[in-house]
Protein backbone atom coordinates (compact mmCIF):
# COMPACT_ATOMS: atom_id res chain seq x y z
CA UNK A 1 0.00 0.00 0.00
CA UNK A 2 1.12 3.54 -1.02
CA UNK A 3 2.58 4.62 2.36
CA UNK A 4 1.30 8.03 2.34
CA UNK A 5 -2.43 6.45 2.25
CA UNK A 6 -1.86 4.59 5.34
CA UNK A 7 -3.94 6.22 8.47
CA UNK A 8 -3.16 5.41 12.42
CA UNK A 9 -6.47 6.74 13.35
CA UNK A 10 -7.51 4.28 14.88
CA UNK A 11 -4.78 4.30 17.40
CA UNK A 12 -6.06 6.59 19.55
CA UNK A 13 -9.49 6.33 21.06
CA UNK A 14 -12.27 8.99 21.40
CA UNK A 15 -10.61 10.76 24.13
CA UNK A 16 -6.62 10.92 22.61
CA UNK A 17 -5.62 7.81 24.61
CA UNK A 18 -3.27 5.99 22.65
CA UNK A 19 -4.49 2.02 22.72
CA UNK A 20 -2.24 1.13 19.54
CA UNK A 21 0.81 2.29 18.46
CA UNK A 22 0.90 2.24 15.06
CA UNK A 23 2.71 5.68 13.74
CA UNK A 24 3.56 9.07 14.38
CA UNK A 25 1.42 10.64 11.89
CA UNK A 26 -1.34 12.12 14.35
CA UNK A 27 0.40 11.69 17.52
CA UNK A 28 1.13 15.19 19.12
CA UNK A 29 4.28 16.86 20.59
CA UNK A 30 2.66 15.96 23.70
CA UNK A 31 1.83 12.57 23.13
CA UNK A 32 5.38 12.05 22.06
CA UNK A 33 6.51 13.85 24.75
CA UNK A 34 5.01 11.65 27.62
CA UNK A 35 6.33 8.95 25.95
CA UNK A 36 9.96 10.29 26.68
CA UNK A 37 8.81 11.31 29.58
CA UNK A 38 8.08 7.61 31.08
CA UNK A 39 11.33 6.34 29.29
CA UNK A 40 13.41 8.75 31.10
CA UNK A 41 11.78 7.98 34.06
CA UNK A 42 12.95 4.02 33.84
CA UNK A 43 16.47 5.22 33.81
CA UNK A 44 18.05 6.12 36.85
CA UNK A 45 20.49 8.45 37.41
CA UNK A 46 23.72 6.33 36.33
CA UNK A 47 21.33 5.50 33.04
CA UNK A 48 20.12 2.07 33.97
CA UNK A 49 17.28 0.94 33.87
CA UNK A 50 14.66 0.00 36.04
CA UNK A 51 11.86 -2.21 36.46
CA UNK A 52 8.31 -1.95 36.62
CA UNK A 53 5.15 -4.24 37.65
CA UNK A 54 3.17 -2.33 35.06
CA UNK A 55 2.33 -5.54 32.75
CA UNK A 56 1.95 -7.45 36.21
CA UNK A 57 -0.50 -10.28 34.78
CA UNK A 58 -0.67 -8.94 30.87
CA UNK A 59 0.58 -11.28 28.04
CA UNK A 60 2.43 -9.87 25.08
CA UNK A 61 3.08 -11.73 21.83
CA UNK A 62 6.20 -10.88 19.69
CA UNK A 63 5.54 -11.75 15.55
CA UNK A 64 8.63 -10.97 13.85
CA UNK A 65 7.89 -12.09 10.16
CA UNK A 66 11.12 -10.44 9.23
CA UNK A 67 14.87 -10.82 10.99
CA UNK A 68 15.45 -8.31 13.38
CA UNK A 69 18.15 -8.21 16.20
CA UNK A 70 17.60 -4.98 18.00
CA UNK A 71 14.13 -4.64 17.85
CA UNK A 72 12.89 -8.10 18.62
CA UNK A 73 15.19 -8.48 21.65
CA UNK A 74 14.89 -5.12 23.03
CA UNK A 75 10.67 -5.85 22.78
CA UNK A 76 11.42 -9.04 24.82
CA UNK A 77 13.31 -7.45 27.48
CA UNK A 78 11.06 -4.71 27.74
CA UNK A 79 8.40 -6.90 28.33
CA UNK A 80 10.43 -8.99 30.85
CA UNK A 81 11.26 -5.72 32.66
CA UNK A 82 7.42 -4.62 32.95
CA UNK A 83 6.19 -8.16 34.34
CA UNK A 84 4.63 -9.20 31.57
CA UNK A 85 4.67 -12.67 29.91
CA UNK A 86 6.39 -12.54 26.91
CA UNK A 87 6.04 -14.82 23.98
CA UNK A 88 8.19 -15.03 20.63
CA UNK A 89 5.58 -16.73 17.93
CA UNK A 90 7.54 -19.18 16.49
CA UNK A 91 6.52 -17.81 13.06
CA UNK A 92 8.86 -20.66 11.39
CA UNK A 93 6.69 -23.45 12.74
CA UNK A 94 3.35 -22.03 13.08
CA UNK A 95 0.27 -22.82 11.81
CA UNK A 96 0.52 -19.87 9.12
CA UNK A 97 2.49 -21.95 7.25
CA UNK A 98 -0.40 -24.45 6.97
CA UNK A 99 -1.53 -21.30 4.84
CA UNK A 100 -3.80 -19.80 8.51
CA UNK A 101 -4.43 -16.48 8.04
CA UNK A 102 -2.36 -13.96 9.58
CA UNK A 103 -6.06 -12.44 11.39
CA UNK A 104 -6.98 -16.13 12.08
CA UNK A 105 -3.56 -16.49 14.24
CA UNK A 106 -3.65 -13.58 16.01
CA UNK A 107 -7.44 -14.56 17.07
CA UNK A 108 -6.15 -17.81 18.09
CA UNK A 109 -3.18 -16.13 20.27
CA UNK A 110 -5.68 -13.66 21.53
CA UNK A 111 -7.72 -16.49 22.62
CA UNK A 112 -5.04 -17.52 25.18
CA UNK A 113 -5.35 -14.38 26.69
CA UNK A 114 -2.50 -12.21 24.64
CA UNK A 115 -3.13 -8.88 25.68
CA UNK A 116 -0.82 -6.84 23.26
CA UNK A 117 0.67 -8.10 19.57
CA UNK A 118 4.51 -6.41 18.33
CA UNK A 119 4.29 -7.40 15.19
CA UNK A 120 6.64 -6.71 12.05
CA UNK A 121 5.92 -7.66 8.80
CA UNK A 122 7.61 -6.77 5.12
CA UNK A 123 3.91 -5.49 4.22
CA UNK A 124 3.46 -1.48 5.09
CA UNK A 125 -0.03 -0.69 6.65
CA UNK A 126 -0.35 -4.37 7.67
CA UNK A 127 -0.02 -3.32 11.47
CA UNK A 128 -2.72 -1.22 10.85
CA UNK A 129 -5.24 -3.98 9.31
CA UNK A 130 -4.57 -6.08 12.62
CA UNK A 131 -5.42 -3.68 14.49
CA UNK A 132 -8.92 -2.64 12.43
CA UNK A 133 -9.81 -6.16 12.30
CA UNK A 134 -9.39 -7.18 16.55
CA UNK A 135 -10.59 -5.77 19.32
CA UNK A 136 -9.51 -5.89 22.95
CA UNK A 137 -5.96 -5.69 22.70
CA UNK A 138 -3.03 -3.45 21.50
CA UNK A 139 -1.17 -3.90 17.91
CA UNK A 140 2.15 -2.41 18.30
CA UNK A 141 4.31 -1.72 15.15
CA UNK A 142 7.66 -3.02 15.12
CA UNK A 143 8.12 -1.87 11.63
CA UNK A 144 5.89 -2.65 8.35
CA UNK A 145 7.44 -2.25 4.60
CA UNK A 146 8.63 0.89 3.96
CA UNK A 147 5.91 2.56 5.98
CA UNK A 148 6.46 3.23 9.50
CA UNK A 149 8.88 2.37 12.79
CA UNK A 150 7.28 4.56 15.32
CA UNK A 151 9.47 2.66 18.62
CA UNK A 152 12.90 3.52 16.69
CA UNK A 153 12.05 7.04 16.16
CA UNK A 154 11.02 7.59 19.63
CA UNK A 155 14.40 5.95 20.61
CA UNK A 156 16.04 8.17 18.59
CA UNK A 157 14.12 10.73 20.02
CA UNK A 158 15.06 9.97 23.55
CA UNK A 159 18.99 9.45 22.17
CA UNK A 160 19.47 13.01 20.84
CA UNK A 161 17.21 14.70 23.78
CA UNK A 162 19.85 13.18 26.18
CA UNK A 163 22.30 15.19 24.04
CA UNK A 164 20.90 17.78 22.98
CA UNK A 165 19.10 20.80 24.43
CA UNK A 166 15.88 21.59 22.47
CA UNK A 167 14.66 20.47 19.07
CA UNK A 168 14.25 23.90 17.90
CA UNK A 169 17.36 24.46 17.31
CA UNK A 170 18.18 21.77 15.90
CA UNK A 171 19.94 20.94 12.65
CA UNK A 172 19.34 17.14 11.89
CA UNK A 173 20.90 15.43 8.52
CA UNK A 174 19.59 11.82 7.87
CA UNK A 175 22.08 10.21 4.92
CA UNK A 176 21.45 7.09 3.01
CA UNK A 177 18.38 4.66 1.45
CA UNK A 178 15.88 6.76 2.42
CA UNK A 179 13.31 5.82 0.04
CA UNK A 180 13.31 2.40 1.68
CA UNK A 181 13.67 3.48 4.91
CA UNK A 182 10.82 3.18 7.50
CA UNK A 183 12.75 4.90 10.21
CA UNK A 184 13.65 7.74 8.49
CA UNK A 185 9.67 8.28 7.86
CA UNK A 186 9.21 8.05 11.01
CA UNK A 187 12.22 9.79 11.88
CA UNK A 188 11.24 12.86 9.78
CA UNK A 189 7.50 12.36 11.44
CA UNK A 190 9.08 12.92 14.54
CA UNK A 191 11.12 15.62 14.50
CA UNK A 192 8.90 17.46 12.61
CA UNK A 193 6.34 17.20 15.31
CA UNK A 194 8.72 18.39 17.93
CA UNK A 195 9.71 21.38 16.80
CA UNK A 196 12.78 20.59 14.40
CA UNK A 197 13.28 23.10 11.79
CA UNK A 198 16.11 21.91 10.08
CA UNK A 199 16.27 18.59 8.77
CA UNK A 200 18.12 17.78 5.64
CA UNK A 201 17.90 14.53 3.80
CA UNK A 202 20.80 13.47 2.08
CA UNK A 203 20.99 10.83 -0.61
CA UNK A 204 21.44 9.82 -4.36
CA UNK A 205 18.46 10.90 -6.36
CA UNK A 206 17.13 6.69 -6.63
CA UNK A 207 17.35 6.96 -2.88
CA UNK A 208 16.04 10.21 -1.89
CA UNK A 209 12.36 10.86 0.09
CA UNK A 210 9.66 10.05 -2.06
CA UNK A 211 6.71 10.71 -0.35
CA UNK A 212 4.59 13.97 0.17
CA UNK A 213 6.15 13.83 3.80
CA UNK A 214 9.02 15.72 2.48
CA UNK A 215 7.48 18.48 -0.05
CA UNK A 216 8.89 20.92 2.52
CA UNK A 217 12.29 19.53 3.60
CA UNK A 218 15.97 20.19 2.37
CA UNK A 219 16.98 17.26 0.01
CA UNK A 220 21.08 17.15 -1.17
CA UNK A 221 22.29 15.01 -3.32
CA UNK A 222 25.68 15.95 -2.34
CA UNK A 223 26.84 15.07 1.56
CA UNK A 224 29.79 17.25 1.90
CA UNK A 225 26.81 20.13 1.42
CA UNK A 226 23.91 18.30 3.44
CA UNK A 227 26.00 17.37 6.33
CA UNK A 228 27.61 20.99 6.95
CA UNK A 229 27.13 22.61 10.47
CA UNK A 230 25.05 19.79 11.65
CA UNK A 231 24.08 18.62 15.38
CA UNK A 232 22.81 15.18 14.44
CA UNK A 233 24.00 12.74 11.58
CA UNK A 234 21.62 10.08 11.28
CA UNK A 235 22.93 7.29 8.97
CA UNK A 236 20.95 4.46 7.26
CA UNK A 237 21.74 1.67 5.38
CA UNK A 238 21.18 0.46 1.74
CA UNK A 239 18.29 -1.81 2.33
CA UNK A 240 18.76 -4.17 -0.53
CA UNK A 241 16.27 -6.47 0.27
CA UNK A 242 13.67 -3.90 -0.71
CA UNK A 243 15.01 -2.54 -4.15
CA UNK A 244 14.59 -4.28 -7.51
CA UNK A 245 18.45 -5.74 -8.51
CA UNK A 246 19.13 -3.12 -10.82
CA UNK A 247 19.05 -0.18 -8.66
CA UNK A 248 21.19 -1.96 -5.94
CA UNK A 249 24.47 0.85 -6.17
CA UNK A 250 28.02 -0.75 -5.80
CA UNK A 251 28.78 -0.17 -2.92
CA UNK A 252 32.25 1.18 -3.31
CA UNK A 253 30.71 3.68 -5.44
CA UNK A 254 28.42 4.33 -2.76
CA UNK A 255 30.59 4.68 0.28
CA UNK A 256 33.26 7.05 -1.75
CA UNK A 257 30.22 9.35 -2.41
CA UNK A 258 28.18 8.66 0.58
CA UNK A 259 29.88 7.11 3.07
CA UNK A 260 30.27 8.48 6.47
CA UNK A 261 34.20 9.11 6.78
CA UNK A 262 35.89 11.09 9.61
CA UNK A 263 36.62 13.49 7.05
CA UNK A 264 32.94 14.04 6.13
CA UNK A 265 32.36 14.13 10.50
CA UNK A 266 34.43 17.03 10.49
CA UNK A 267 32.10 19.09 8.44
CA UNK A 268 29.19 18.99 11.11
CA UNK A 269 29.50 20.44 14.41
CA UNK A 270 31.99 19.10 16.54
CA UNK A 271 30.13 17.97 18.73
CA UNK A 272 27.60 16.30 16.57
CA UNK A 273 26.22 12.66 17.29
CA UNK A 274 26.33 10.10 15.21
CA UNK A 275 23.30 8.03 15.17
CA UNK A 276 22.30 4.64 13.15
CA UNK A 277 19.33 2.00 13.49
CA UNK A 278 21.41 -0.54 12.63
CA UNK A 279 22.28 -3.38 11.22
CA UNK A 280 25.38 -1.11 10.05
CA UNK A 281 27.35 -2.33 6.82
CA UNK A 282 30.78 -0.80 7.79
CA UNK A 283 32.51 0.22 4.48
CA UNK A 284 29.03 0.98 2.76
CA UNK A 285 27.20 3.79 4.57
CA UNK A 286 29.51 4.46 7.40
CA UNK A 287 33.53 3.97 8.11
CA UNK A 288 34.50 2.03 10.62
CA UNK A 289 36.21 4.06 12.47
CA UNK A 290 32.88 6.50 12.56
CA UNK A 291 31.09 4.10 13.76
CA UNK A 292 33.44 3.37 16.47
CA UNK A 293 34.19 6.65 17.46
CA UNK A 294 33.40 9.02 20.34
CA UNK A 295 31.04 10.91 18.33
CA UNK A 296 28.73 7.61 17.41
CA UNK A 297 25.81 6.92 20.01
CA UNK A 298 24.93 3.81 18.36
CA UNK A 299 24.75 1.07 20.53
CA UNK A 300 23.24 4.05 23.57
CA UNK A 301 20.28 4.15 20.85
CA UNK A 302 20.01 0.27 21.34
CA UNK A 303 20.24 0.71 25.07
CA UNK A 304 17.59 3.53 24.88
CA UNK A 305 15.36 0.64 22.91
CA UNK A 306 14.42 -0.87 25.99
CA UNK A 307 12.95 2.24 28.26
CA UNK A 308 11.21 3.08 25.26
CA UNK A 309 9.40 -0.07 24.84
CA UNK A 310 8.82 -0.09 28.34
CA UNK A 311 6.93 2.91 28.40
CA UNK A 312 5.04 2.26 25.04
CA UNK A 313 3.71 -0.97 26.82
CA UNK A 314 2.94 0.80 30.15
CA UNK A 315 1.25 3.69 28.26
CA UNK A 316 -1.12 1.03 26.16
CA UNK A 317 -1.39 -0.80 29.34
CA UNK A 318 -2.75 1.87 31.08
CA UNK A 319 -0.41 2.76 33.39
CA UNK A 320 1.37 5.58 32.43
C1 LIG B 1 15.81 -1.00 10.87
C2 LIG B 1 14.56 -1.66 10.34
O1 LIG B 1 14.37 -2.87 10.48
O2 LIG B 1 13.77 -0.93 9.80
N1 LIG B 1 16.46 -1.65 11.86
C3 LIG B 1 15.99 -1.63 13.16
O3 LIG B 1 14.86 -1.93 13.44
N2 LIG B 1 16.84 -1.26 14.11
C4 LIG B 1 16.70 -0.46 9.79
C5 LIG B 1 17.30 -1.40 8.78
O4 LIG B 1 16.95 -2.56 8.66
O5 LIG B 1 18.20 -0.91 8.07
Amino acid sequence: MNKDLISNDIQLDSSGKLIHLLGLEGLSKNHLTHILDVADGLLDAQGNLKKSKALDDMSVANLFFESSTRTRNTFEIAGKRTSANIINVDLANSATKKNESLLDTIHTLKAMQIDMFVIRHKQSGLPHHVAENIDGVSILNAGDGINAHPTQALLDMLTIRQHKQSFEDLSIAIVGDITHSRVAHSDIQALKTLGASDIRLIAPAGLQCDSKQCATIKCFDNIEEGIKNCDVVMVLRLQKERMLEADIPNEQEYFDNYGLTPERLALAKSDAIVMHPGPINRGVEIDSSVANGKQSVILQQVSNGIAVRMAVMEILAGNS
